[in-house]
């Protein structure tokens, strides 16, 4: 059988599910097209989509392809009845309708009659716009707002361009990733409409047991009326979220986003946003949650063979290998830094999405300037979770933004190597197994993980992993291994065979150890460390982890709370956990350990393994460890901030001045030696970037005892302690000594000791 498309697919489109009927005329089989490829093939189109308002006119335009008719149906304000309802003209697959300027601030929805494959029938549906930039409460009608009034826009919202905090170079980035119910866009899953909202009695819960099941029982019960959700459910992306607003129908959601974008730059921090545009809340021609799919039905999610949609991403995955989808996420992109003046973008799934978009977004971001669009697109940072799996695995589905194809863009990507290295295991494993920092050979936890020859190995392999990751993760940077073996960061691999090394810049890597998914990282070392450490060493253990970040070249990354020692009572997927699992406590009081078990749904299968710590009292740190951590975090930073030489900008400068010792087979174990150098009476032809420090040596000692080591080639310099540890509140950091004649450092037990060669 074969199938002759023309322009007239929205008549074809109609027979395009085929009833293989047997002789007798029963159907025994049904079948169906996937028309995206002849729709990008016919109707790719890159004019005008939304609403385009001019001086005494407003016109629609939608792009709906296979639609046999599509109206605007107006209503009298964000809940009253209809207004009229106008007929929309196709073109080439685009519908327009042009009005007066009095459309402006009305609500609406597009009624699209179009032949829905999963139903086999033609139905009527109601949609949002997917170019909507204001909306009711809920989504449920799209607002038409000019974006540009400037009744819209906080004062001096035009030159923010002017006090954006200063960003010479993208490896000058620190990241801190919140989600505070505060930030954020639109999605489902949270009433947008406050009254409805329902929470649980923290007066109440705060009275059970530690260790107890009631408290997740109470939080789960209202989880789907609480305002608590992470948001990863999106229904339409260019329209903040309704429930952060102080008003979820009207002005609003714009004003106080804006606001927001505004306050945090001028306290000095710039605003990434996170984007979820590998998957939708929903698809089908019903429910309020389901809009792209009721316009053009099955273009915009993707299918298997079988037609069936894709959910490796937990949702309706979409596909931005359609060229409809690749512009509607880089138009949406535009949106974001143009209307909010966003600083950089988050991709989750980013492996999800195609390389090409990745790319296309890239350009697009930074071909923005100040004076055409009041930013400057040139520092908009990009990065995301290159994750390689299920159906975009291998390219099957075109190139994609996965760790290794993203090598060479400038676009960063999660880290997993030094997480899974430093924390030990992987977020899929066994939960005991323990890494480099927590307690691996040194200081096993009870759960066997081999001989002492086995556990020995797995630590320095992790060493070598850390060592890649510290260099910015670079595919071409040559160590030694503790095999003694010379090799580059991309033919060192993890213990699933993967390439360790893969960047080609600094900037691509985002280095973490934590982040909103899985357990915080006072949760994984409080189950990974034996059950009789003190509270006191995990929280060395924890400052430790974060030095490791810190100090790396590449982009740290934290998760809001790392600095304070936030637990989430070990819930390992927190999104709908309420604000009892997610407290995070800037009064310092408590870290939110042992507030009951997490949320059964996720977490049951490990309760035994959870609950003799939760109810242990010892495991609780008190509100002087919180406050110590914090210093310790604070003090970190800025030695990060106090040399250039830890925040290298380029792979040659890498390659060129970051050296480690203590590396080969003879290696003291638990033990990393990281020296950086800079321009010296030694090194004349290298470039001078450090006006005060001409070399700094790193020692990281996750060993529970001192250690003490002789490095001969470190001998015979000027090296002391960095000055914002000779100042530290930690006691034993203070207790580092390095001793010149035969290049001796001794440094404390779990400690990380920076020492730096003043110019004079
Ligand atoms: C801006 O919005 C206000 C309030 O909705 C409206 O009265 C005004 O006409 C708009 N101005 C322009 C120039 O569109
Ligand atoms: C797609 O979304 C619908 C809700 O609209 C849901 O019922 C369905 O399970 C989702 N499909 C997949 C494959 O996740
Ligand atoms: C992306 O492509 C890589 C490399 O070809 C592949 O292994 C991976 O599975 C793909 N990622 C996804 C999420 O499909
Ligand atoms: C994409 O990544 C895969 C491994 O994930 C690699 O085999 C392939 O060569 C990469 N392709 C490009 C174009 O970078
Ligand atoms: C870690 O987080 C990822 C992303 O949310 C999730 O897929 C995975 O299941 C989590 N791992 C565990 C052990 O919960
Ligand atoms: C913890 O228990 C192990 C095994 O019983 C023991 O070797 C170790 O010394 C104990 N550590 C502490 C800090 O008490
Ligand atoms: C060098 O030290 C001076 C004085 O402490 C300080 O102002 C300056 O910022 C430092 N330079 C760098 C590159 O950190
Ligand atoms: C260390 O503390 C002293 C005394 O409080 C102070 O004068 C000095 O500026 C501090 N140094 C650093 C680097 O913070």
């Amino acid at each position: 059988m074969s199938v002759k498309f023309s322009r007239d697919v929205k008549k074809q489109s109609k027979i395009l599910t085929y009833f293989l009927c047997a002789a007798d005329g029963k159907h025994v089989d049904v079948t169906g097209l996937q028309l995206p490829g002849v729709l990008d093939d016919i109707f790719a189109y890159t004019g005008p989509l939304g609403a385009v308002f001019r001086e005494d006119s407003v016109s629609l335009h939608l792009w709906a392809p296979t639609a046999q008719d599509v109206s605007v149906c107006f209503f009298d304000g964000p809940a009253g009845p209809v207004l009229e309802t106008v007929q929309l003209k196709e073109s080439n697959g685009v519908w327009s309708v042009t009005g007066p300027r009095e459309w402006e601030n009305r609500y609406y929805l597009y009624e699209v009659d179009v032949y829905h494959p999963t139903k086999a029938q033609v139905l009527k549906c109601l949609a949002g716009d997917p170019y909507a930039r204001g909306l009711s409460a809920n989504g449920a009608r799209t607002w038409l707002v000019d974006i540009n009034n400037e009744t819209l826009k906080p004062a001096s919202w035009d030159e923010l361009a002017d006090e954006k905090p200063k960003l010479d170079s993208f490896s000058d980035i620190t990241i801190y990733e919140l989600h505070i119910r505060d930030f954020s866009f639109h999605f489902a899953g949270v009433d947008d409409i406050k009254s409805n909202w329902k929470f649980v009695d923290e007066c109440k819960l705060a009275t059970f047991p530690p260790g107890s099941d009631m408290q997740q029982e109470a939080v789960v019960a209202i989880q789907e009326e609480d305002p608590y959700n992470w948001g990863y459910n999106p229904v339409l992306w260019g329209v903040p979220k309704g429930s952060y607003a102080s008003d979820p129908d009207g002005p609003s959601r714009i004003i106080e986003y804006r606001q927001m974008v505004q306050a945090l730059n001028r306290i000095g921090l710039r605003v990434v946003m996170d984007v979820v545009y590998n998957h939708l809340d929903s698809s089908g021609p019903c429910g309020i949650s389901s809009v792209l799919d009721k316009i053009v039905p099955g273009y915009y999610v993707r299918r298997d063979t079988n037609g069936q949609i894709e959910n490796s991403a937990a949702m309706n995955n979409t596909a931005s290998e359609h060229f409809m989808v690749d512009r509607l996420i880089v138009d949406d992109l535009l949106n974001w830094a143009v209307n909010y003046k966003i600083d950089g973008f988050r991709f989750d799934l980013m492996g999800h999405i195609m390389k090409h978009t990745m790319m296309r977004a890239k350009a697009a971001l930074q071909s923005l300037t100040r004076d055409a669009h009041g930013v400057d697109g040139s520092k908009i940072y990009l990065y995301g979770e290159g994750w390689d799996f299920a159906e975009v695995a291998r390219n099957q589905r075109g190139i994609n933004g996965s760790q290794l194809n993203m090598s060479g863009t400038g676009i960063g990507s999660f880290n997993d190597r030094i997480r899974d290295a430093v924390n030990g295991g992987n977020p899929f494993g066994n939960p005991l197994q323990q890494g480099f920092n927590t307690g691996l050979f040194l200081e096993p936890n009870g759960f066997y993980q081999g001989n002492e020859a086995d556990t020995r190995r797995s630590l320095a392999t992790y060493a070598d992993q850390i060592q890649i990751g510290l260099a910015g993760n670079l595919r071409d940077y040559v160590l030694i291994t503790h095999t003694g073996e010379t090799k580059k960061g991309s033919e060192i691999h993890t213990f699933d065979g993967l390439p360790v090394g893969y960047t080609s810049s600094p900037i691509e890597i985002i280095n973490y150890v934590s982040a909103h998914d899985n357990e915080t990282l006072f949760d994984v070392i409080s189950v990974k460390t034996p059950m009789n450490l003190s509270v006191d060493e995990r929280c060395r253990i924890n400052h430790l982890a974060s030095s490791m970040m810190a100090l790396s070249q590449g982009i740290p990354f934290f998760h809001a709370g790392d600095e304070i020692l936030r637990s989430k009572s070990i819930d390992r997927d927190s999104y709908n956990s309420g604000d009892w699992f997610n407290k995070l406590d800037f009064t310092y009081e408590t870290n939110n350990w042992g507030v009951g078990l997490p949320p059964s749904e996720k977490n049951e299968d490990n309760w035994p393994l959870m609950k003799p710590r939760l109810e242990n009292p010892s495991f609780k740190p008190a509100k002087g460890h919180i406050l110590a951590a914090l210093d310790s975090f604070v003090d970190i930073l800025k030695i990060r901030y106090s040399s250039p030489l830890f925040r290298l900008s380029t792979a040659s400068d890498i390659k060129q001045r970051v050296h480690f010792h203590n590396t080969g087979p003879s290696s003291v174990p638990g033990v990393i030696v990281m020296g950086i150098e800079d321009a010296r009476d030694e090194k004349p032809e290298m470039a001078q970037l450090d006006a005060n420090f001409s070399y700094v040596v790193t020692v990281f000692n996750v060993c529970p005892h001192e250690v003490s080591m002789d490095i001969p080639a470190l001998a015979s310099m000027r090296l002391e302690l960095h000055p914002v540890q000779v100042n530290s509140s930690d006691a034993l950091v203070g207790k580092s000594v390095y001793e010149a004649a035969t290049g001796r450092f001794t440094v404390p037990r779990r400690t990380v000791s920076v020492f730096v060669e003043p110019r004079c």
